[in-house]
Order: C-alpha cells, then sequence, then structure tokens
C-alpha cells in the first residue's frame, strides 16, 4: 500500500479544534496576572487606597512609578509622595492636562515626590522650600512650601495652596499622603510662565473629565504590556503545536 497520508474527515476536525483551542488559551491568558508581592510597589498602594486612578495612569505614562519603585529599592533615604485624588484633577480647568508636553507630564509628577521619608512631624518641621525630584527650588521654578497651623498641614506651590487632607501609607521609607488639588508648580502655571495657554477647543466627550486621554500616550498598551509578553510567551509555545499539526494535514 501507498503510504501517501491523506488526512481523515475526522483528523482535519481534531486538528481545526485543536487551532482553536490554541487560540482561546492564547486569549485567556491575555489576563492580567497577579502580581507577586515583593519590593514596594506604590502602583499597587494608591491602587488599594482607591481614587488615584489618574494619578496611576500619569505615572505609568511618564514611567514615574517605576522609577520611585526603583528609587526606593535601592536608596535609603526613603521618599515621599503628595498623591493628589482623581477628585483634584477633574477639578482642573478643563484642558490642563491635556496642554502640558511630555516633560512637563514628567515633572508636574515629579514635583510631587520628595527624595525623602517624610513622618507627618517632620513634614511640619522640614524647611522651606522643599526640595522635590522636579528640582529647581528658585521662585518661579518649583518652590513648595510647608506651612502648619495646629494639626493642619498645608503645601503650597505659589499658585495653589492645599491642606495635607489624609496620610494614606507609611513604612518608614516610603510615605503617601493625599492632597484634594493639584500642586501646580510657578514654572509651568505662574504669572511669568509662557506655558500652558488653554488649548484651542478641541473635540470633546460630552461630559469628558480634564484626564490623560488613554489611547493618545500608550497608557493603555502599559496596562497590558505584562499580559501580552505572557500572551506571546503561550503563543510561541504553540506555534510548534501548530506547525506540526500544518505538516501532517500537507
Ligand atoms: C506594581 O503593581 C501594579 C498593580 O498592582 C502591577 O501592574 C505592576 O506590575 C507592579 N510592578 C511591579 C514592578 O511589581
Ligand atoms: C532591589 O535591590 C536589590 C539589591 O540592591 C537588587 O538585587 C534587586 O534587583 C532590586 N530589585 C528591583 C525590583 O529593583
Ligand atoms: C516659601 O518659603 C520661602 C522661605 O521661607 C519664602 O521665601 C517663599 O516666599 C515661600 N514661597 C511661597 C510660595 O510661599
Ligand atoms: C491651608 O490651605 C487652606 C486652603 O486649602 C487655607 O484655607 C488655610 O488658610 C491654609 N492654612 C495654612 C496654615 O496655610
Amino acid at each position: 500500500m501507498a503510504t501517501n497520508f491523506r488526512p481523515s474527515p475526522t483528523f482535519k476536525f481534531l486538528a481545526l479544534l485543536l487551532t482553536i483551542f490554541q487560540c482561546t488559551t492564547t486569549t485567556l491568558a491575555q489576563a492580567p496576572v497577579p502580581a507577586p508581592s515583593g519590593p514596594t510597589n506604590i502602583t499597587k498602594i494608591l491602587e488599594k487606597a482607591g481614587q488615584f486612578t489618574t494619578l496611576i495612569r500619569l505615572m505609568k505614562v511618564t514611567q514615574l512609578g517605576d522609577q520611585i519603585n526603583t528609587q526606593l529599592n535601592n536608596s535609603n533615604q526613603g521618599m515621599t509622595v503628595f498623591a493628589p485624588t482623581d477628585n483634584a484633577f477633574s477639578s482642573l480647568k478643563p484642558g490642563t492636562l491635556n496642554s502640558l508636553s511630555d516633560q512637563q507630564k514628567v515633572s508636574l509628577l515629579q514635583f510631587h515626590v520628595v527624595p525623602n521619608y517624610l513622618t507627618n512631624s517632620q513634614l511640619q518641621t522640614v524647611s522651606n522650600p522643599l526640595r522635590t525630584q522636579a528640582g529647581d527650588t528658585a521662585s518661579d521654578k518649583f518652590p513648595l512650601n510647608v506651612t502648619t497651623s495646629g494639626n493642619q498641614v498645608n503645601v503650597s506651590t505659589g499658585v495653589v495652596d492645599t491642606t495635607v487632607s489624609n496620610s494614606i501609607y507609611t513604612d518608614g521609607s516610603l510615605a503617601v499622603y493625599q492632597l484634594d488639588k493639584v500642586l501646580l508648580p510657578m514654572s509651568m502655571f505662574g504669572p511669568a510662565s509662557p506655558a500652558p495657554a488653554p488649548e484651542p477647543e478641541k473635540k470633546k466627550k460630552s461630559g469628558a473629565q480634564d484626564d490623560v486621554p488613554a489611547t493618545d500616550d500608550g497608557s493603555v498598551s502599559a496596562d497590558a504590556s505584562g499580559a501580552v509578553v505572557f500572551g506571546s510567551y503561550l503563543h510561541g509555545l504553540s506555534v510548534g503545536a501548530v506547525a506540526i499539526v500544518t505538516m501532517l494535514c500537507l
């Protein structure tokens, strides 16, 4: 008998099933991979606290979240993060965030990060101006002052004065304080600053909040990147199987 292998309909059907199965597992594998517990993760802390989705997104876009995590792991100075709530961001003048360049977004976020661990009481006695990751504390750049009256601690930028409303997290090396306003730096929002002239009216979704557009700046792909990597690993595994099936079919 000739050894010519002709796939029977049943075999073809099984091969098809197998292929479908491959596709299905690849899709399922794109569900979020649980993060391992390990070094301090600012994103995780903010997620747990809730009401910080805009800040989390900005941290992803600017990669400042990763920098904070790395710095926390690699230095013993610790860090202090002022975390504006979603409400704080949405009560900015419409278009404020969108009018910022990528570099300005980075600076804005860095302005909310102090490269030292400050307990609540240290915060109250710190000397002004406080140096943030944004750098230059000159009065027209990135000055940040802390003022206290009684138990109330305020941070002021010369543009914005707001109260530290809550201590969200503190572990001896990272302190996260909640703010109900975004700290707008002098360099970008002060009277002499050239920057954010409100952009000409952009087409806005109805009731759109001032927010980071999820599509424009890659935050969506950032979200999915871990899953995509995992997915393509599975895909790699399945390519072999598909190749075998294909060979058998020919
Ligand atoms: C930090 O936590 C976020 C959200 O839980 C997760 O997506 C991210 O992968 C974590 N980063 C690291 C370095 O573990
Ligand atoms: C944290 O620091 C340790 C030692 O300094 C290093 O081995 C490790 O890779 C770091 N982990 C991260 C996530 O940066
Ligand atoms: C911050 O404090 C410094 C030093 O006390 C002072 O010179 C400056 O005017 C203050 N700036 C603001 C915006 O409060
Ligand atoms: C703190 O800021 C609030 C506005 O958020 C203001 O009403 C209050 O006077 C400020 N207090 C201090 C001590 O600067």
